[in-house]
C-alpha cells in the first residue's frame, strides 16, 4: 500500500518538501517510485520529522541503488556505507563547504545523496543546493552547442590529494589523503538526465580537473565561467535543518554547498550516496 505523499514546491528552480511518509518504515514499490519521481522533477527534495537509525537510513538508501563506501571518508564503525559528517565545535573547517556534486572523481559516479541531520547548531549550518539544468537552460543557444559535444576530467586528486582543499586537518572526520595516481575520469560536460531527459551541467569545482583535449590554460578560462555562472542565486534554494530533516539530491544536476556559519558549535549529519543501479546487482524491495 502507498503513503500518500505531500509535496510541497520549495523555490522557483529546484525543490521542494515531501510529507506524509515516515521513512523508517519499510516502504512500498509504489511510495519509493512516487519519492523518485518527485526527486527527478524536484532535483533535490526534503523531509522533516523523521527518525532514523543508521540501519534505517541504509535500508531507505538501498531501495534507490547500491549504497557507495567512500573511498577516502571512514564510514561508521559497523556500517561503512553511512559517512558521519561532523563538525565539532574546535573545528574550523567543515565538510562540503564550497559548491560540489559528490562523488564526480569516480568512473561511475553517484546518482544521489541522502543527508540526515542528528544534531544542529543553534543557528547557522544550513545547506544550498543550485539546479544545473537551470544553469545549462540559462546559456545561450552558442554556448550549449559549443558545450554539448565536450567533456571534462574528473579526479579526486583536487580534494582529497595533500594539496587538495580537505588536506586541511579535521578533529571530527577520518579523510585519507588520496596521493599518488588516483584516477582521471571523463564525464559529458552536458549531461542528459536518464529518467527526465533534461540537459544538465556537469562540471564540478571539487572534482574537475580539466576539459578533455583542451590546454590546461584554455580549460581554466571556460571552467572558471562555468562554475561562476552555475551558482548563480536564481538557480539555487536553501535548506534550514532541524534535527530529524533529511534532504536527498541528485548529484547529476545538482551541487550542494555546506555553510560553514556557526563558528564554535556543533553540527552532525549522517550520509548515504546512492550508486547506479549498473554498479551492482539489484537489492530487492522490501515488502510494506
Ligand atoms: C556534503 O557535502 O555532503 C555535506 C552537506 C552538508 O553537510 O550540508
Amino acid at each position: 500500500m502507498s503513503q500518500s505523499l505531500q509535496i510541497r514546491r520549495t523555490a522557483g528552480a529546484l525543490g521542494a518538501e515531501i510529507g506524509g511518509v515516515d521513512l523508517a518504515q519499510a516502504l512500498s514499490d509504489e511510495t519509493i517510485a512516487a519519492i523518485r519521481a518527485a526527486l527527478v522533477e524536484h532535483q533535490v527534495i526534503f523531509f522533516r520529522d523523521q527518525t532514523l537509525t543508521p540501519a534505517q537510513q541504509v535500508a531507505f538508501g538501498r531501495r534507490f541503488g547500491p549504497l557507495n563506501i567512500h573511498p577516502y571518508v571512514s564510514g561508521m564503525a559497523g556500517q561503512p556505507e553511512v559517512m558521519e559528517i561532523i563538525k565539532e565545535p574546535s573545528d574550523r573547517i567543515n565538510f562540503g563547504g564550497g559548491w560540489h556534486s559528490d562523488m564526480s572523481f569516480l568512473e561511475t559516479p553517484a546518482i544521489g545523496s541522502i543527508l540526515y541531520a542528528v544534531e544542529l547548531p543553534e543557528w547557522g549550518g544550513d545547506t544550498l543546493f543550485a539546479s544545473q539544468a537551470a544553469a545549462y537552460d540559462a546559456l545561450s543557444e552558442g554556448l550549449k552547442a559549443t558545450l554539448d559535444g565536450l567533456n571534462a576530467v574528473h579526479s579526486a586528486s583536487k580534494e582529497y590529494s595533500s594539496q587538495g582543499a580537505s588536506a586541511q586537518k579535521r578533529g571530527s572526520m577520518q579523510v585519507a589523503e588520496a596521493d599518488g595516481y588516483v584516477g582521471e575520469y571523463v564525464h559529458p560536460i552536458v549531461l542528459t538526465h536518464p529518467e527526465s531527459g533534461r540537459k544538465a551541467l556537469y562540471v564540478n569545482p571539487a572534482f574537475t580537473l580539466k576539459i578533455e583535449g583542451w590546454k590546461t590554460s584554455e580549460s581554466k578560462a571556460l571552467l572558471d565561467y562555468l562554475f561562476n555562472h552555475c551558482r548563480y542565486e536564481g538557480f539555487t534554494c536553501r535548506f534550514a535543518w532541524r534535527p530529524g530533516s533529511v534532504a536527498f539530491w541528485d548529484n547529476r544536476s545538482v551541487w550542494h554547498f555546506a555553510l560553514n556559519d556557526y563558528p564554535g558549535q556543533r553540527r552532525h549529519m549522517r550520509r548515504v550516496t546512492v550508486d547506479p543501479w549498473s554498479r551492482q546487482a539489484a537489492v530487492p524491495a522490501a515488502a510494506e
